[in-house]
């Protein structure tokens, strides 16, 4: 059995160690470097992660495409990607731990003013803020799917009033359900603490636009950590800059690195990472790939696989 990696990873070694304790037999083979023309027929697997254009469709005979992320976007961007066979998601233990400590921080670091602790202190200043009742705070997920799920139940057991907004009803405990277009309106209206943990897809792309920032409540916070090109740059700043909206955690942005001259940079009210709010541990991730395989090589379906007509 043969496998091929192709990433710019810098935990490629990883990856091989990783994956070849799971399955002894798999032979793991780096793209471009350990791949020759001739080897190509024989691979049965690829595990990407933003490959090239036009470079799946160069091995005839794979079995399944498996995403080393859990969005995949940057596959399905490919227009010459074969269509004939699985691709599967990453949905792993350790990248929903990751994204679920990203939220609940920078949830907890907005409900309870730190950010804004932080500045006075260094300012040299000496006040205390009014501590706000988490029963009273919105919280708003756009998603609800692996990550957004996890991260709803958790800010749910800290007493938060969460909602969800996703294509489907939802009936999570604790957790205020819209869905749809129609439920778009009544669940930004309540949301005082946005979080995006959607998909990028042709209908989520730009939906934190000048219309929706506007039909959140006044000071209102954004948490983007899911894909840069589901926000409108210039919609989120103008938003900050009138008020409207109060600041806001960007992990994610339409062009990765972020340009040296982008505005977002030196915002006071734009707190950053990069790309980074979860990544994939390759020692854990490693598991949920070998099953799958395994799954596969026994004719069985795959977990996760990812329906090409809506994106995810
Ligand atoms: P998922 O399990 O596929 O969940 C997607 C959710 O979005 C589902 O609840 C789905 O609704 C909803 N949705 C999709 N299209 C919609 C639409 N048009 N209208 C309303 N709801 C819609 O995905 P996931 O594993 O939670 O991952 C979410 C995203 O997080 C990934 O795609 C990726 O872009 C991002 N991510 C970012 C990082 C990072 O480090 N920044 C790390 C990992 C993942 P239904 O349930 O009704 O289908
Ligand atoms: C990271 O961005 C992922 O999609 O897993």
């Amino acid at each position: 059995m043969k496998l091929v990696f192709i990433s710019k990873s810098d935990k490629k070694a990883a990856w091989r160690d990783s994956l070849q304790a799971q399955l002894p037999d798999l032979e793991f083979l780096i793209w471009p470097d350990e791949i020759s023309d001739a080897d190509k027929a024989s691979i049965d697997y690829a595990l990407v992660w933003r490959p090239p254009t036009g470079v799946l469709k160069t091995f005839p005979n794979l079995k399944a495409i498996l995403s080393l992320g859990a969005g995949v976007d940057g596959v399905l961007v490919d227009p010459e990607l074969p269509t004939h066979i699985p691709v599967c998601r990453l949905v792993d233990r350790c990248l929903t731990q990751g994204m679920t400590e990203y939220v609940l921080y920078h949830v907890i670091r907005q409900h309870r003013r730190f950010g804004d602790y932080e500045k006075m202190t260094a300012a040299g200043e000496w006040d205390v803020f009014t501590q706000e009742d988490a029963r009273r705070r919105g919280v708003g997920i756009l998603g609800l799917g692996e990550l957004g799920r996890d991260a709803a139940e958790k800010l749910v057991a800290l007493d938060y009033d969460v909602a969800s907004w996703s294509r489907s009803p939802k009936d999570v405990a604790g957790v205020t359900s819209f869905h749809g277009a129609d439920g778009l309106d009544g669940f930004l209206a309540r949301t005082q603490i946005l979080i995006c943990l959607l998909p990028l897809t042709d209908e989520t792309q730009g939906i934190i636009n000048a219309e929706h920032l506007a039909k959140l409540p006044k000071g209102a916070y954004v948490i983007n950590c899911a894909r840069g090109a589901h926000v409108v740059d210039d919609d989120l700043l103008a938003a900050l800059d009138s008020g409207h909206i109060a600041g806001a955690t960007l992990d994610v942005f339409n062009e990765e690195p972020l340009p040296k001259d982008h505005a977002y940079w030196t915002h006071p009210k734009v707190i950053m990472t990069p790309h980074a709010a979860s990544l994939t541990v390759p020692h854990s991730a490693a598991e949920y790939v070998a099953e799958n395989i395994r799954l596969i090589e026994a004719g069985e379906t795959p977990m996760n696989i990812v329906d090409l007509t809506t994106g995810y």
